[in-house]
């Protein structure tokens, strides 16, 4: 494999931890994975939860369309794992999917329990919508397009009504680990929670890395700007593998509000087009008609080639969603989020074309874990979005990863109840890498999305790499939470444009120009990055289902 990734000497480190605290489990992060983890792991002892920002501000409340289960009359585990299989492009964990599938329903249900109120039919039963890839109806929504609000509205009152202690506006900084190399604990930033201001320590028996994913790493995504990598970033310094992170997911639909725009942008869910809205061009052709048999509802990474290629065919800046057939009424029903945003950007989606163009999404890789949410290093799981459990593959599925995230984080609580170790005291940290300056996120951005992004090729891949590496030697002159972001930004945007640069054919969402076509003998595998001493490394595997349970 060719070393594209820059190394980084150390420079600016952390100061030492001025405060400490402890908890059986930590868990990292706040979103449907991390806070189903909290609070299934109360069963086996003491909790604590470090988010962010506050705990309903990752990625989770922005889903809109919903989570994916076997749940509707004549629908089975079998038919969502094999459209599972079939988005994933070769390269899904059968098992893993396997365990999705079955384990899903259940966990839905579940989910209910805790609080979480889905849409109903007039007969009672769940309200089940289609998107990309899924050959059968199986989405369960809630306020529409407001999922993601309505599940992290329920856990997040769950967990308060729990008693779960919580510190939030924390940075994760590193891992601490015990002189057998166990994780035994973080280290913190936190920003003015009183008494625990500052960098800090969190001493506890396991850590659940649920910290989301990495879309701040491009310069436009559905991604809020608390999504910076961090998860993957202290796993690849606590020397975790990590895998498949070439596989970006781009949504096909973003709201498209002008030339250039950057940052967060609207999503418009492909439940519009599960509801039956067209893609059309500026002259109104439904281009996805003959691309593939499902057209419009084609997996997702389709879709968006299929935007991308009719943007480069007739010079447009976009393209269109036409839904002005289903009515005032329906809008304000079943899309009030996307109804709300829209207008907030002059377009009425009742009478106007919304326009749109891919933005990224969603990892489909991160910490690699195995089914039971153990990561490469003993007592760190991983779940949710940073993780990758094999379930996603090339390209994750419409509607899979809030399922994904429920799935995993209560098989890692059984885990746990079964293996929660004594607790240990800590060896020294690893000790961060040098801290880099933090303005160098917006051109970090750039650079990703101009040469990384939907389209790639050696060429574009290359000049990625050489920003980054002049950016690497830009050197932090505080150690704030802005270059920490900057820090970890740099880190997994080195390692995913390096696993781009690596993979020389076209697979599920990574899309390389010069190499048009999937390589089965060449490429069907996995690339394994990790980090020693500041230098990121790259591994590839060749394809291999993991062990049953
Ligand atoms: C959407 O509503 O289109 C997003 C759902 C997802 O990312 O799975």
């Amino acid at each position: 494999m060719s070393a594209a990734a820059p190394a980084y000497p150390a420079r600016l480190t952390a100061a030492e931890p001025g405060w400490a605290t402890y908890a059986d489990v930590i868990v990292i992060g706040s979103g449907v994975a991390g806070l189903t983890a909290a609070l299934r792991a109360r069963a086996v002892g003491s909790v604590l939860v470090v988010t962010k920002a506050v705990l309903d501000e990752g990625s989770t409340r922005w889903a809109q369309g919903g989570i994916a289960a076997a749940l509707g009359e004549g629908d089975t585990p079998e038919q969502h794992m094999q459209d599972t299989l079939v988005a994933g492009a070769g390269l899904c964990d059968e098992e893993a999917v396997r365990v999705l599938v079955t384990e899903g329903p259940g966990a839905v249900r579940r989910l209910m329990a805790v609080g979480a109120e889905f849409d109903r039919d007039a007969d009672g039963s769940i309200m089940l919508t289609r998107e990309g890839g899924h050959l059968r109806n199986r989405i369960a929504h809630a306020g529409g397009d407001a999922t993601g609000a309505e599940i992290s509205r329920a856990l997040v009152q769950a967990v308060h009504e729990a008693g779960i202690e919580v510190i939030e506006h924390a940075l994760v900084l590193d891992l601490l680990r015990d002189d057998e190399g166990r994780a035994c604990g973080v280290t913190l930033h936190v920003m003015g929670e009183g008494a625990r201001d500052g960098v800090g320590a969190v001493h506890g028996r396991a850590v659940v890395l649920a910290a989301g994913g990495m879309g701040q790493v491009f310069s436009s995504t559905t991604n809020p700007h608390v999504s910076t990598g961090d998860g993957v970033a202290l796993a690849l310094r606590a020397g975790a593998e990590v895998a498949d992170l070439e596989f970006v997911q781009f949504h096909p639909t973003v709201l498209w509000v002008g030339p250039g725009a950057e940052g967060q942008q609207p999503l418009v869910s492909e439940a519009v087009r599960g509801e039956g809205a067209h893609l059309v061009d500026a002259d109104g052709v439904r281009f996805m008609t003959g691309r593939h048999p499902l057209g419009e509802l084609a997996p997702r990474d389709i879709v968006a080639k299929g935007i991308m290629s009719r943007i480069a065919e007739t010079g447009a800046e976009h393209m269109y969603l036409d839904a002005r057939h289903f009515g005032a009424e329906m809008w304000a029903e079943r899309f009030p989020t996307i109804l709300a945003s829209c207008r907030a950007h002059g377009i009425d989606p009742v009478h106007d074309l919304i326009p749109v163009a891919p933005a990224a999404h969603y990892a489909s890789g991160g910490v690699r874990t195995d089914l039971h949410g153990r990561t490469s290093v003993p007592g760190l799981y991983a779940c949710g979005e940073v993780a990758c459990t094999g379930v996603q593959g090339a390209n994750r599925l419409a509607s899979n990863s809030l399922l994904e995230g429920l799935v995993f984080a209560e098989r890692i609580a059984e885990d746990l109840a079964r293996d929660l170790p004594p607790r240990r005291e800590p060896a020294r940290p690893a000790g961060p890498s040098g801290l880099l300056d933090a303005g160098i996120r917006l051109p970090l951005q750039r650079a990703m999305t101009a040469g990384a992004g939907v389209l790639r090729s050696r060429d574009s891949l290359a000049e990625t790499t050489r920003v980054l590496a002049e950016l690497g030697t830009r050197a932090g002159t505080d150690p704030c939470t802005e270059t920490w972001e900057a820090t970890n930004l740099h880190t997994v945007a080195s390692a995913l444009a390096a696993a781009a640069y690596d993979r020389e054919e076209t697979r599920g969402c990574h899309w390389r120009e010069d190499f048009p076509d999937a390589d089965d003998k060449d490429w069907r595998g996995h690339l394994v990055t990790t980090m020693a001493a500041g230098r990121l490394d790259l591994a590839y595997q060749p394809y291999e289902p993991k062990e049953t349970p």
